[in-house]
């Protein structure tokens, strides 16, 4: 089993949308996957025709009573399981989060291991220096740090770097001067960028509207074809490791 994490050099780069996809189309490639939501948003599920108003999610099980968060798993078809994060108020959550130890994801993940090939995790952007705030995971995960193609991540990427964290650009026009250049030099300065990256595509925001992801909504799309070559890429990572 591998853990891939994905979080995004800042917010709004298309974290949650990439989970999704990459989770679905690791499962297109005969995977066995589960994509888990740890963004207290809970907006992973609405990838999944969950309902607007559902509350039900790991941490709406563990906190209702220790040891129940596996409870909350979600069939999405044979082989594709979603844990969303569920709904809870705050209080609860620092509670929740106050009373259980930093290890405890890599133990879940470990009780999960004989029923996945793949665990894809949607997890906040980490402000440097609050890496404390971010749940210890296994030291094996495979890291994708989600960024876009603009002077912002230049600057975050220039001033706070990315460890050795894959990049996976999003929203890549290759139209823009900027975005091209920029495709340049990080490829140049950050031996850690993937070599795949995902398209500007209509489809990704229609997907979402639509509440599916985008393999799923528009199999054709740019974006879902940058998608199966991303989840292409991964196993052929694990096959070299
Ligand atoms: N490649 C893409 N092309 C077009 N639209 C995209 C692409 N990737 C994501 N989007 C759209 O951008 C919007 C924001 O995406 P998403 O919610 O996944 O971002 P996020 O990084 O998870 O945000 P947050 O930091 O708030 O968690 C969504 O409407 C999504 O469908
Ligand atoms: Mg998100």
């Amino acid at each position: 089993m591998t853990v891939v994490v994905l979080s995004g050099l800042r917010g709004g780069v298309g974290t949650t949308a990439l989970v999704a996809g990459l989770g679905f189309a690791l499962h297109r490639l005969q995977q066995r996957v589960l994509m888990v939501d740890l963004q207290p948003r809970n907006l992973l599920r609405l990838h999944f025709n969950l309902a607007l108003g559902s509350t039900e999610g790991w941490a709406t099980a563990e906190s209702a009573a220790e040891g129940r968060w596996s409870e909350a798993l979600l069939q999405v078809e044979e082989g594709l399981c979603l844990l969303p994060f569920g709904q809870l108020p705050l209080a609860d959550f620092n509670a929740l989060a106050q009373r259980q130890d930093a290890q405890r994801w890599s133990q879940r993940l470990h009780t999960l291991q004989a029923h996945f090939d793949w665990i894809v995790l949607d997890t906040p952007a980490i402000l440097p220096g609050n890496e404390v705030a971010a749940p210890a995971l296994p030291e094996t995960a495979v890291r994708l740090r989600v960024l876009e193609a603009d002077a912002a991540c230049h600057a975050l990427l220039s001033v706070e770097g990315a460890g050795s964290d894959h990049l996976l650009i999003n929203r890549f026009d290759p139209i823009s001067q900027l975005q091209r250049d920029l495709l340049l030099l990080w490829g140049e300065r950050h031996p850690q960028l993937i070599p795949q990256v995902v398209h500007r595509d209509e489809a990704m925001a229609g997907a979402l509207a639509w509440k599916c992801p985008v393999g799923y909504y528009a199999p054709d799309s740019l974006a879902s074809h940058d998608l199966r070559s991303l989840a292409t890429w991964l196993l052929a990572q694990e096959h070299r490791a």
